[in-house]
């Protein structure tokens, strides 16, 4: 018999619910809120009252979509955590309370946790799954790490940012460079015009499978102060450039540790994850290290790259078959538990 479970994610600014009937995806909804663009960055006030706006509608969607009721569902899994705790909020109380009207148990995930088994989503018979162990890139908005997976349940952090994330150091430039909000997937689009070695930014000298981010926001921000003291219109004329060189950079930085981490775990199953996974540059240069460096590499599609319900659903799969369910008393954390 199918297992269906209904994942929530609202841990910040999209609101997402998805279905899947074991591992495989039958639908995966996000409503994304466009409040947020004109103040340049997410509101979390704003942010908690979209997601109760949308919640209803977007479950709906989900299970509509799915081609099933609600009776059908085994389980309701959740983002617990990290996030924006007025946001995490409305999805933890959305799914205790809609799981005990249905009489099913809840199952609490780690938003980290869930983009990394993000790859155990099946689409379709060539979806490819990542054998263990394996070291996942796991870069977001909020985080960074390099994590070391043995399995579903066993995960451990070997590397991760001392200060900004790689998300955060796309974010930060491009808002230096009067770009919208969120400016990862602008400079992604600027820079395919652009030339990647026209500047260079300094790559800072963390020790180990660390990284740091937030230098190079400050490199790029006095750069950019100097040149527009002699040419006030220097970031139009050199926009292109601009973005496609401090995107660069930061795939530099990741992919030197992510090649150190791989040399000395002597693992060579390699997968990407969250938000900033969804760069096209960065693929396209993980591609490039994988051919020289004999890597099998695991790329999510877009859906599952950015925030998404069925990475949730998938990691709530993983816990249903171990019946590793939450109390009705469970409370968010905005803080990750996973270090
Ligand atoms: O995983 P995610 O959707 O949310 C968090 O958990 O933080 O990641 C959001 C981050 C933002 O910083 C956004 O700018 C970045 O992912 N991002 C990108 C791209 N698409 C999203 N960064 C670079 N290139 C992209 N195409
Ligand atoms: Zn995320």
């Amino acid at each position: 018999m199918s297992t269906f479970i209904l994942g929530i994610e609202s841990s910040c600014d999209d609101t997402s619910a998805a279905v899947l009937e074991n591992e495989w995806i039958r639908s995966n909804i996000i409503a994304n809120q466009h409040v947020h663009h004109s103040f340049g960055g997410v509101v979390p006030e704003l942010a908690s009252r979209a997601h109760q706006q949308n919640i209803i509608p977007v479950v709906e969607v989900a299970l509509k979509e799915a081609n099933i009721t609600k009776k059908h569902l085994s389980a309701v899994a959740f983002t617990r955590g990290p996030g924006l705790l007025g946001s995490l909020l409305v999805g933890t109380s959305f799914a205790k309370s809609f799981a005990l009207g249905l009489g099913i148990p809840i199952i609490e995930v780690d938003h980290l946790k869930a983009h990394i088994l993000s790859h155990f989503i099946k689409v379709d018979s060539n979806s490819k799954q990542p054998a263990f162990p394996f070291l996942c890139l796991t870069v977001s908005g909020g985080h960074t790490q390099i994590v070391k997976v043995e399995s579903p349940s066993n995960m451990t952090i070997i590397g991760s940012t001392i200060d900004d994330a790689a998300g955060e150091a796309f974010d930060k430039s491009a808002k230096i460079m009067g770009l919208p909000y969120p400016g990862g997937p602008e400079i992604d689009k600027l820079a395919i015009e652009g030339n990647p070695k026209a500047f260079s930014f300094p790559e800072p000298k963390i020790q180990g499978l660390n990284f740091s981010f937030s230098g190079l926001k400050t490199a790029f921000l006095y750069f950019l102060r100097d040149k527009l003291k002699t040419n006030d219109q220097f970031i139009e004329l050199n926009k292109a450039d601009l973005a496609a060189s401090i995107q660069d950079t930061i795939i530099r930085i990741l992919l030197s540790k992510l090649k150190r981490a791989s040399r000395e775990t002597g693992i060579r199953e390699i997968a990407i994850a969250g938000g900033v996974s969804a760069n096209s540059a960065l693929r396209t240069a993980l591609l490039a290290s994988a051919d020289k460096l004999n890597w099998t590499t695991h790329i999510p599609e877009l859906q599952f790259s950015t925030d998404n319900a069925a990475m949730i659903a998938i990691a709530g799969y993983f816990k249903y078959l171990n019946n590793e369910f939450a109390s009705q008393d469970i409370t968010p954390y905005s803080k990750s538990k996973f270090a």
